[in-house]
């Protein structure tokens, strides 16, 4: 069972706020009776729903856990740059409308990238207010030290942007591998974090976001569907 407005939320008929006005209105019918509560409950898979006399095709939204490869960007639409984009790169079986990536990744960053075309779910991980953690392991041309990592953990700015507290470790002896984890998206965030130090960064590739971990068994370029379970995973932090 789920409730009407989700559903037809999740179906691209507009916002939450859109959906329960034309409820209200009297434009929704279910089974051919009109039906003016948002929360009323129906089986997507059996009801037959109308929305202002247009019968509504339920499809049940789709999450795909992609390993970007590097030289693509994570945009719908590569036409004005005639670059190619992760949608593009999707083989053809998982296309359907209205894919996009919940988040974006720089041309040259790597990993895990989330498509769906659950619009709800994507705002729920993208808003400034979500913190879900994004563990990202960069490549540096030089080490980080103490004072590159104090700053990470206790936050800092870069310009006018004000960074939260980030997780900064270093994957080997040399410190010029590190696992970092921050807890907002802001362009280029990681890379400006470094370069503010000095420190360039070679390579980035995002691995995990919330508990979930990027499937090792998925090639660059390759991706698979991803369960609810799994989705609960993104969300927790
Ligand atoms: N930080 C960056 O600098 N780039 C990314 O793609 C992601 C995080």
């Amino acid at each position: 069972m789920m409730r009407l407005d989700k559903m037809l939320a999740n179906l691209g008929y507009g916002s939450r706020k859109d959906v329960k006005l034309l409820i209200r209105k009297g434009q929704v019918q279910i089974n051919g009776v009109v039906i003016k509560k948002d929360d009323f409950r129906l089986e997507p898979e059996k009801d037959e729903v109308k929305v202002c006399d247009e019968l509504v095709v339920y499809k049940p939204l789709v999450y795909i856990m992609m390993n970007k490869p590097e030289g693509v960007i994570s945009s719908t639409d590569g036409r004005k740059t005639a670059e190619k984009t992760v949608i593009d790169i999707l083989p053809d079986e998982m296309k359907r409308k209205n894919l996009f990536p919940a988040g974006r990744l720089d041309k040259n960053t790597t990993g895990f990238v989330l498509i769906t075309d659950d619009g709800n779910f994507a705002h729920r991980i993208l808003s400034p207010k979500s913190h879900i953690p994004k563990t990202y392991i960069a490549g540096l041309d030089k080490p980080f030290d103490d004072i590159v990592l104090k700053a990470f953990q206790s936050g800092m700015t870069i310009g006018s942007d004000v960074c939260m507290p980030a997780v900064l470790e270093a994957v080997n002896g040399d410190f010029k591998t590190a696992r970092v984890v921050i807890k907002q998206g802001m362009y280029h965030q990681i890379k400006r974090m470094f370069k503010s130090f000095g420190i360039e960064v070679l390579s980035l590739k995002r691995i995990k976001m919330g508990k979930l971990c990027l499937d090792e068994a998925l090639a660059p370029g390759a991706c698979r569907f991803i369960d609810k379970k799994e989705l609960e995973m993104i969300l927790s932090e």
